[in-house]
């Protein structure tokens, strides 16, 4: 009888590709709720710009920086200095002098700046609620276990995971350099097995990016992981959504649930290769200036829409699955980015033993890009 293969398992990647829809890779932590707050027109305009104005006081005075994800609530990301995926924040954080840097994201990034921090610094984050149902899939004993059998591995960990997790792996990366990582580490170690992890579409991602570069995916493992927001964009949302707007193009983040089967149907050619593209959060903004199509089907966070809208206007966003939102990162709201500038709160502190060894594969993934 076959072994029950369980969210966490570390499998070869045959065998975690074959199981992906036999695993519940719902999310293994509580999903919060959305505050009010946080929703269109949750607060007045007036408290809108009362904090607006609080934050930019707090920021002059302490001499802090405000960084947001992509998939930040607007106001949040109007009031920011920088906004980007959790690379480009993770560069700008530690290239800052800035005597506080406020990152509202969840909270595996501001633990990145932690690690990356100069001494005088003070990382907040808005809310300690702010998680990540991927990078609660990763279990750091069963990572030790696969270390164990497999001496000579190389553990490549995406950037949503805890430090915990970094200090155990030897290179990180992000959905912006995924491919490119995977490469190095796969020319680098020719004979070593590899450990991608916690997220298995991107695994197939990882799998693909192998048998690209003409090498075989026996020595590849993954981590039966995924993020339940992106798992649940399904095949079904892009037919869909192909159907209702057949000449727009397809941005496809690898983490979704759809990646495996958008890859088969551009294989098959039931989608024409021209129309699709797998991209970063960051990398479909470059897409969808140079795509000639008006209209750009979005399967990722629809947070990315705001920014994208924004940065390229002339486009039509359409969400595969309007559904597909963050609980997590929603977490963070003006008022709580407020509340933390104004009472210093909430610091992200690291383990300083953990933090020398996580510093390794995150300045990796920095210099990879
Ligand atoms: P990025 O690395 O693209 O910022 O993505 C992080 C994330 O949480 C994706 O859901
Ligand atoms: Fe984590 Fe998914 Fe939210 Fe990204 S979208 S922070 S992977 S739960």
């Amino acid at each position: 009888m076959n072994k029950l293969v369980l969210p966490g398992d570390i499998l070869r990647a045959r065998d975690a590709i074959a199981a992906i829809p036999k695993v519940d890779l719902g999310p293994p932590i509580e999903v919060p709720p959305i505050p009010e707050e946080a929703k269109p027109n949750g607060i007045t305009d007036e408290e809108k710009q009362w904090l607006t104005r609080e934050i930019n006081r707090y920021v002059k005075e302490r001499n802090a920086l405000v960084l947001s994800h992509n998939y930040e609530i607007p106001d949040i990301q109007d009031v920011a200095k920088y906004k980007g995926d959790s690379i480009f924040l993770a560069q700008k954080g530690s290239e800052s002098d800035a005597d506080v840097i406020v990152e509202a994201a969840v909270l595996f990034m501001p633990q990145i700046l932690a690690v990356m921090k100069k001494p005088h610094q003070i990382i907040l984050a808005p809310s300690l609620n702010a998680l990540c149902s991927l990078a609660a899939h990763a279990d750091p004993n069963k990572i030790m276990d696969w270390k164990k059998d497999n001496p000579t591995g190389i553990v490549i960990s995406y950037v949503n995971t805890y430090i915990e997790v970094k200090a155990l792996s030897n290179y990180c990366c992000g959905s912006a350099n995924a491919a490119k990582v995977i490469e190095h580490v796969a020319k680098t170690y020719p004979d070593s097995p590899l450990l991608f992890l916690p997220d298995v579409h991107l695994g197939f991602f990882a799998a693909k990016t192998l048998e690209e570069m003409g090498q075989s995916i026996d020595r590849l493992w993954l981590m039966m992981g995924a993020c339940h927001v992106h798992n649940d964009i399904r095949p079904y949302h892009v037919d869909n959504a192909r159907k209702q707007h057949p000449n727009a193009a397809i941005a496809v983040h690898p983490e979704c649930g759809c990646t495996s089967s958008c890859m088969r149907q551009v294989q098959t050619g039931e989608i024409p290769l021209k129309l699709v593209g797998f991209r970063s959060t960051s990398g479909m903004f470059k897409y969808a200036e140079e795509i000639p199509q008006k209209e750009i089907i979005i399967a990722t966070e629809v947070g990315n829409i705001y920014p994208l809208s924004k940065a390229v206007p002339s486009k039509t966003f359409i969400p595969a699955n309007p559904d597909a939102v963050c609980a997590y990162m929603k977490q963070n709201t003006l008022r709580n980015l407020y509340e933390s500038l104004r009472d210093m709160k909430y610091e992200i502190t690291v383990d300083p033993e953990l933090a020398k060894q996580a510093r390794v594969p995150i300045e990796r993934m920095l210099r990879i890009v």
